[in-house]
C-alpha cells in the first residue's frame, strides 16, 4: 500500500477507484526519436514503465490492469522491431515471475497468441500457467490483439456452440469474448495525445471513462498515473441516467444497481 504522502488521493477518492484500468501505451517511438535514439530504446524504457505503473496500480488498490502491448496492426511493423518487442516481452515475463508469485498477480493474455513467435508464446503460456492460482491482482496483456477479430471469433464460436438461430443477450455473448473473466474497463488511459481506441476493447469500453495524456508512454510514470486516477474519481458516471438519478442512487445505496 502507498502512504498518503505518495499521492494526493483522499480516502474518499480511494473508495471510488476504478476496478479495471486498461492502457494504450503509445509514443515509445516518438519519445526515443526525440532523444535521437532508436525505436527499440523507446520500447525498452516502455517496459520499465510498465513495471512502475502496474506496480503503482496494484499497490494503490486497482485489481485489474490490462495493457495493449501488441496489436494485430503492429504485425505490419519492420521485422526487427517486432522481434525486439517480443524479446523484451519474454525478458519481462521471466524477470517478473518472482514478483508476480510473491504479490499474488495472475497473468492473462488476450489476442491471437498463435501469431507470436514460438519463444514469446511459450513465455506467455508458461507464465499464465505458473500464475493461474494467484487471485489478488490481475494483469492482462493484449498481444496480437484486435477487438474486431475478437468479436468475429466470438460470433463464430457462439454459432458453433449454440447454433446460428439463437439471439444471445449481452451476458451470453460477452462470455464468448476473450475478456470473459474480466470486468469491463472503467478507465481507459491513452498516452501520447491520440484520441482514439485503435481497435482496443471496443465493446467492453461501452461505458469506460477515457483519459488521454500528452505524455509519451516512457515518461508517463507513477505520478501521471495517479493524476489520471484523480481525474477519474471526479467524474460522474451516469450509465445513461440523469445526473439527478445518479445523485439519488448514490445517496440511497439500497436502490443502486
Ligand atoms: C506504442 O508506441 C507502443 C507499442 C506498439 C508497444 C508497446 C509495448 C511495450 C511497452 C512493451 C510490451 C511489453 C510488455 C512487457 C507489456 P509506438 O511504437 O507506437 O510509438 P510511436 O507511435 O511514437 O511510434
Amino acid at each position: 500500500m502507498f502512504t498518503a504522502d505518495m499521492h494526493d488521493l483522499t480516502p474518499e477518492d480511494l473508495e471510488r477507484l476504478p476496478r479495471h484500468v486498461a492502457i494504450i501505451m503509445d509514443g515509445n517511438g516518438r519519445w526515443a526519436r526525440s532523444l535521437g535514439k532508436p525505436r527499440l530504446f523507446g520500447h525498452r524504457n516502455g517496459v520499465e514503465n510498465v513495471k512502475s505503473v502496474v506496480n503503482a496500480a496494484f499497490k494503490i488498490g486497482v485489481p485489474y490492469v490490462t495493457l495493449y502491448a501488441f496489436s494485430t496492426e503492429n504485425q505490419n511493423r519492420p521485422g526487427e522491431e517486432k522481434s525486439g518487442l517480443m524479446r523484451l516481452l519474454e525478458e519481462f515475463l521471466k524477470r517478473e515471475l518472482k514478483t508476480m508469485m510473491g504479490d499474488g498477480i495472475r497473468l492473462r493474455a488476450i489476442g491471437d497468441l498463435s501469431g507470436l513467435p514460438g519463444f514469446a508464446r511459450k513465455a506467455v503460456e508458461q507464465t499464465m500457467e505458473q500464475t493461474r492460482a494467484n487471485t489478488d491482482w490481475n494483469l492482462t496483456l493484449a498481444l496480437n490483439y484486435g477487438s474486431r477479430q475478437e468479436v468475429l471469433e466470438a460470433v463464430h464460436s457462439y454459432a458453433r456452440n449454440e447454433g446460428a438461430d439463437g439471439a444471445p443477450d449481452w451476458n451470453t455473448f460477452s462470455s464468448y469474448l476473450q475478456t470473459r473473466d474480466l470486468p469491463d474497463p472503467d478507465l481507459i488511459i491513452r498516452t501520447s495525445g491520440e484520441f482514439r481506441l485503435s481497435n482496443f476493447l471496443l465493446l467492453q469500453a461501452a461505458y469506460a471513462e477515457i483519459f488521454v495524456s500528452p505524455l509519451h508512454w516512457p515518461e508517463f510514470g507513477r505520478d501521471a498515473f495517479f493524476d489520471a486516477l484523480k481525474d477519474y474519481v471526479r467524474r460522474e458516471r451516469r450509465f445513461g441516467k440523469t445526473g439527478d438519478q445518479v445523485a439519488e442512487t448514490s445517496q440511497n445505496p439500497v436502490t443502486a444497481s
